[in-house]
Protein backbone atom coordinates (compact mmCIF):
# COMPACT_ATOMS: atom_id res chain seq x y z
CA UNK A 1 0.00 0.00 0.00
CA UNK A 2 0.96 3.66 -0.76
CA UNK A 3 0.89 4.80 3.34
CA UNK A 4 2.81 1.88 4.09
CA UNK A 5 5.35 2.18 1.70
CA UNK A 6 6.37 5.77 2.56
CA UNK A 7 6.07 4.92 5.68
CA UNK A 8 9.00 2.58 5.40
CA UNK A 9 10.67 4.41 3.00
CA UNK A 10 11.07 7.72 5.22
CA UNK A 11 11.81 5.67 8.30
CA UNK A 12 15.05 4.37 6.39
CA UNK A 13 15.95 7.88 4.77
CA UNK A 14 15.23 9.61 8.98
CA UNK A 15 18.16 7.19 9.90
CA UNK A 16 20.74 10.03 8.02
CA UNK A 17 22.09 13.28 9.57
CA UNK A 18 21.29 15.40 6.68
CA UNK A 19 17.65 13.98 5.87
CA UNK A 20 15.04 16.83 7.97
CA UNK A 21 12.25 15.07 10.51
CA UNK A 22 10.08 14.29 7.52
CA UNK A 23 6.22 13.78 8.54
CA UNK A 24 4.95 10.86 7.12
CA UNK A 25 2.07 11.53 4.75
CA UNK A 26 -1.53 10.86 5.55
CA UNK A 27 -2.23 11.83 1.40
CA UNK A 28 -2.04 8.31 0.70
CA UNK A 29 -4.27 6.57 3.03
CA UNK A 30 -7.45 4.62 1.54
CA UNK A 31 -6.07 5.43 -1.76
CA UNK A 32 -5.82 2.24 -2.84
CA UNK A 33 -7.04 2.13 -6.30
CA UNK A 34 -3.43 2.83 -7.83
CA UNK A 35 -1.74 2.82 -11.14
CA UNK A 36 1.65 1.06 -11.78
CA UNK A 37 3.94 3.53 -14.05
CA UNK A 38 6.60 1.88 -15.92
CA UNK A 39 10.03 2.37 -14.83
CA UNK A 40 11.41 5.83 -15.69
CA UNK A 41 14.07 5.87 -18.08
CA UNK A 42 17.07 8.01 -16.75
CA UNK A 43 19.58 7.26 -18.99
CA UNK A 44 18.30 9.26 -21.93
CA UNK A 45 20.78 11.61 -23.14
CA UNK A 46 18.84 14.58 -24.40
CA UNK A 47 21.10 17.90 -24.24
CA UNK A 48 20.45 20.14 -21.26
CA UNK A 49 21.46 23.37 -23.39
CA UNK A 50 19.45 21.66 -26.47
CA UNK A 51 16.35 21.67 -23.92
CA UNK A 52 17.15 25.27 -22.64
CA UNK A 53 17.50 26.35 -26.12
CA UNK A 54 13.94 25.20 -26.93
CA UNK A 55 12.39 26.15 -23.51
CA UNK A 56 8.99 28.33 -23.96
CA UNK A 57 5.21 28.42 -22.84
CA UNK A 58 2.84 26.76 -25.05
CA UNK A 59 -1.05 27.56 -25.10
CA UNK A 60 -2.61 24.99 -28.03
CA UNK A 61 -2.52 21.71 -27.54
CA UNK A 62 -4.17 18.05 -29.02
CA UNK A 63 -6.07 16.32 -27.36
CA UNK A 64 -3.47 13.15 -28.42
CA UNK A 65 -2.60 10.94 -24.56
CA UNK A 66 0.82 11.03 -23.29
CA UNK A 67 2.13 7.46 -24.12
CA UNK A 68 2.94 6.07 -20.37
CA UNK A 69 6.82 5.51 -20.46
CA UNK A 70 6.37 9.54 -21.32
CA UNK A 71 4.63 10.14 -18.16
CA UNK A 72 6.42 8.08 -16.31
CA UNK A 73 9.80 10.28 -17.30
CA UNK A 74 8.02 13.03 -17.22
CA UNK A 75 7.02 12.80 -13.45
CA UNK A 76 10.53 11.93 -12.68
CA UNK A 77 12.06 14.19 -13.75
CA UNK A 78 9.49 16.65 -12.19
CA UNK A 79 10.21 15.68 -8.82
CA UNK A 80 10.82 12.03 -8.13
CA UNK A 81 13.39 10.05 -6.10
CA UNK A 82 16.81 10.42 -7.82
CA UNK A 83 18.95 9.11 -4.51
CA UNK A 84 16.37 5.72 -3.51
CA UNK A 85 18.66 5.29 -0.48
CA UNK A 86 18.04 8.35 1.57
CA UNK A 87 14.81 9.53 -0.42
CA UNK A 88 16.45 12.56 -2.02
CA UNK A 89 14.34 14.00 -4.89
CA UNK A 90 14.85 15.89 -8.39
CA UNK A 91 14.17 19.19 -7.36
CA UNK A 92 15.47 21.09 -3.77
CA UNK A 93 13.07 21.74 -0.65
CA UNK A 94 13.95 23.26 2.61
CA UNK A 95 16.08 20.79 5.17
CA UNK A 96 14.41 18.47 2.57
CA UNK A 97 10.93 19.12 3.54
CA UNK A 98 9.65 17.72 0.37
CA UNK A 99 6.47 19.26 0.92
CA UNK A 100 5.19 19.43 -2.83
CA UNK A 101 2.39 16.76 -3.92
CA UNK A 102 1.86 16.65 -7.71
CA UNK A 103 -1.94 16.34 -8.58
CA UNK A 104 -2.69 14.99 -12.09
CA UNK A 105 -6.16 16.09 -13.72
CA UNK A 106 -6.72 13.76 -16.63
CA UNK A 107 -9.91 13.00 -19.06
CA UNK A 108 -9.88 9.64 -16.65
CA UNK A 109 -9.59 10.84 -13.68
CA UNK A 110 -7.45 12.71 -11.02
CA UNK A 111 -4.59 10.93 -9.11
CA UNK A 112 -1.70 11.95 -6.89
CA UNK A 113 1.92 11.06 -7.41
CA UNK A 114 3.51 9.02 -5.55
CA UNK A 115 7.41 9.20 -5.79
CA UNK A 116 8.31 6.34 -3.29
CA UNK A 117 6.00 3.82 -5.50
CA UNK A 118 6.26 6.02 -8.48
CA UNK A 119 3.16 5.29 -9.06
CA UNK A 120 -0.53 7.22 -9.03
CA UNK A 121 -3.11 6.91 -6.14
CA UNK A 122 -6.30 7.50 -7.95
CA UNK A 123 -8.52 10.11 -6.15
CA UNK A 124 -11.29 9.99 -8.38
CA UNK A 125 -12.60 8.79 -11.92
CA UNK A 126 -13.75 12.16 -12.71
CA UNK A 127 -12.86 14.19 -15.44
CA UNK A 128 -11.92 17.75 -13.76
CA UNK A 129 -9.39 19.33 -15.97
CA UNK A 130 -12.10 22.06 -16.98
CA UNK A 131 -11.37 23.24 -13.06
CA UNK A 132 -8.03 23.29 -13.53
CA UNK A 133 -8.08 27.29 -14.63
CA UNK A 134 -9.30 29.58 -16.49
CA UNK A 135 -8.48 29.23 -19.91
CA UNK A 136 -9.73 27.45 -22.68
CA UNK A 137 -6.77 25.25 -23.63
CA UNK A 138 -6.49 23.89 -19.90
CA UNK A 139 -9.38 21.48 -20.55
CA UNK A 140 -8.55 19.90 -23.63
CA UNK A 141 -5.12 19.28 -23.10
CA UNK A 142 -4.34 15.36 -21.93
CA UNK A 143 -3.16 16.80 -18.68
CA UNK A 144 -2.89 19.51 -16.02
CA UNK A 145 -0.27 18.86 -12.81
CA UNK A 146 -1.67 20.58 -9.71
CA UNK A 147 0.99 21.97 -7.44
CA UNK A 148 -0.22 21.16 -4.16
CA UNK A 149 2.00 22.71 -0.89
CA UNK A 150 1.30 20.60 1.99
CA UNK A 151 2.02 23.42 4.93
CA UNK A 152 1.59 21.25 7.51
CA UNK A 153 5.41 19.60 6.64
CA UNK A 154 6.96 22.85 7.17
CA UNK A 155 7.05 23.01 10.78
CA UNK A 156 6.41 26.17 12.68
CA UNK A 157 6.89 28.77 10.79
CA UNK A 158 5.17 32.02 9.72
CA UNK A 159 2.51 31.67 6.64
CA UNK A 160 4.16 34.29 4.90
CA UNK A 161 7.75 32.08 4.95
CA UNK A 162 5.80 28.43 4.25
CA UNK A 163 4.28 30.50 1.05
CA UNK A 164 7.91 32.07 -0.02
CA UNK A 165 9.34 28.21 0.08
CA UNK A 166 6.25 26.87 -1.58
CA UNK A 167 6.11 29.01 -4.75
CA UNK A 168 10.13 28.74 -4.53
CA UNK A 169 9.53 24.87 -4.47
CA UNK A 170 6.81 24.64 -7.10
CA UNK A 171 9.32 26.91 -9.39
CA UNK A 172 11.91 24.22 -9.38
CA UNK A 173 9.67 21.76 -10.04
CA UNK A 174 7.39 23.47 -12.84
CA UNK A 175 11.21 24.31 -14.66
CA UNK A 176 12.16 20.76 -14.50
CA UNK A 177 8.87 20.02 -16.63
CA UNK A 178 10.03 22.93 -18.73
CA UNK A 179 12.54 21.33 -19.53
CA UNK A 180 11.59 17.60 -20.00
CA UNK A 181 8.66 19.07 -22.40
CA UNK A 182 11.11 21.08 -24.17
CA UNK A 183 13.60 18.00 -24.85
CA UNK A 184 10.92 15.28 -25.46
CA UNK A 185 8.79 17.49 -27.51
CA UNK A 186 5.88 17.88 -25.23
CA UNK A 187 4.51 21.37 -24.85
CA UNK A 188 3.59 23.19 -21.31
CA UNK A 189 2.63 26.16 -19.79
CA UNK A 190 2.78 26.82 -15.62
CA UNK A 191 -0.43 29.25 -14.52
CA UNK A 192 -1.49 31.28 -11.91
CA UNK A 193 -4.69 31.66 -13.30
CA UNK A 194 -7.03 29.24 -11.29
CA UNK A 195 -10.15 29.52 -9.00
CA UNK A 196 -8.16 27.53 -6.44
CA UNK A 197 -11.34 27.61 -3.84
CA UNK A 198 -12.93 25.35 -6.64
CA UNK A 199 -10.55 23.47 -7.28
CA UNK A 200 -9.65 22.48 -4.00
CA UNK A 201 -12.84 21.50 -3.46
CA UNK A 202 -13.28 19.43 -6.66
CA UNK A 203 -9.67 17.88 -5.39
CA UNK A 204 -10.50 16.77 -2.17
CA UNK A 205 -7.91 19.12 -0.64
CA UNK A 206 -7.95 19.59 3.25
CA UNK A 207 -6.95 22.78 5.21
CA UNK A 208 -3.38 22.51 5.29
CA UNK A 209 -3.28 22.17 1.30
CA UNK A 210 -2.19 25.06 -0.73
CA UNK A 211 -2.73 25.37 -4.71
CA UNK A 212 0.04 27.13 -5.45
CA UNK A 213 0.46 26.59 -9.10
CA UNK A 214 -1.18 24.39 -12.68
CA UNK A 215 1.02 23.09 -15.47
CA UNK A 216 -1.23 22.28 -18.77
CA UNK A 217 0.75 19.96 -20.61
CA UNK A 218 0.05 17.44 -23.84
CA UNK A 219 1.41 17.68 -27.60
CA UNK A 220 1.09 21.00 -29.07
CA UNK A 221 -1.27 21.52 -31.69
C1 LIG B 1 4.36 32.22 -11.77
C2 LIG B 1 3.90 32.18 -13.21
C3 LIG B 1 2.54 32.22 -13.47
C4 LIG B 1 2.08 32.13 -14.79
N1 LIG B 1 0.74 32.09 -15.03
C5 LIG B 1 0.29 31.93 -16.29
C6 LIG B 1 -1.10 31.76 -16.55
O1 LIG B 1 -1.94 31.75 -15.64
N2 LIG B 1 -1.51 31.59 -17.82
C7 LIG B 1 -0.62 31.58 -18.88
O2 LIG B 1 -1.05 31.42 -20.02
N3 LIG B 1 0.72 31.72 -18.67
C8 LIG B 1 1.19 31.87 -17.40
N4 LIG B 1 2.54 31.96 -17.17
C9 LIG B 1 3.49 31.82 -18.29
C10 LIG B 1 4.13 33.18 -18.65
O3 LIG B 1 3.13 34.01 -19.25
C11 LIG B 1 5.29 32.93 -19.60
O4 LIG B 1 6.28 32.21 -18.93
C12 LIG B 1 5.86 34.24 -20.10
O5 LIG B 1 4.97 34.89 -20.95
C13 LIG B 1 7.20 34.05 -20.85
O6 LIG B 1 7.01 33.14 -21.93
P1 LIG B 1 7.94 31.85 -22.07
O7 LIG B 1 7.60 30.94 -20.91
O8 LIG B 1 7.54 31.22 -23.39
O9 LIG B 1 9.35 32.29 -22.04
C14 LIG B 1 3.02 32.05 -15.86
C15 LIG B 1 4.38 32.03 -15.58
C16 LIG B 1 4.82 32.07 -14.27
C17 LIG B 1 6.30 31.99 -13.99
Amino acid sequence: MPKASRRKFLGAAAGTAVVAALKPSELFAGKDRSISLPQPSTENTESLMSALRNRKSTRSFSDKPIPGQMLSDLLWAAFGVNRPEFGYRTAPSPKNSQEIEIYLAKADGLYLYDPFLHQLACISSDDIRHFCGTQKFVAKAPLNLIYVADFSRLGNRKEEKKLFYAAADTGFISQNVYLFCAAFGLGTVVRDWINRPVLAKKAKLNKDQRIILAQTIGFPG
